[in-house]
């Protein structure tokens, strides 16, 4: 697997998301108060709504569909729901921000 440089980190607002596109996936890119981004499939498991578009709290993302809760960490669903999404590995070199395919 190998990292691609997808966009620098001032491009993913504080507390929001910017989407990269994976060919047939989406994945969103989230940039906590931390500083830190992680990475997720851009796809609810609930019913594929667009988590990038959810509000994010802590290190959780609520989809903006039906409010499923996912752990930005490692892709879990806190709730209502059960199960995962895709998470990415992530890393940041001066302001860019490399995701590992
Ligand atoms: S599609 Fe995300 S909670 Fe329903």
């Amino acid at each position: 697997m190998i990292f691609y440089r997808v966009c620098k980190i001032t491009d993913i607002p504080v507390m929001g998301s910017r989407i990269v596109n994976l060919g047939p996936e989406s994945a969103a890119l989230f940039r906590l108060y931390d500083g830190s981004v992680l990475a997720i499939e851009n796809a609810c498991p609930h019913k594929g709504g667009p988590l990038s578009e959810g509000i994010v709290s802590g290190n959780s993302v609520i989809c903006p569909m039906h409010n499923t809760r996912v752990d930005l960490r490692d892709g879990t669903v806190e709730g209502p729901d059960t199960g995962s999404v895709r998470t990415y590995e992530v890393k940041i070199e001066g302001e860019e921000v490399w995701i590992r395919l």
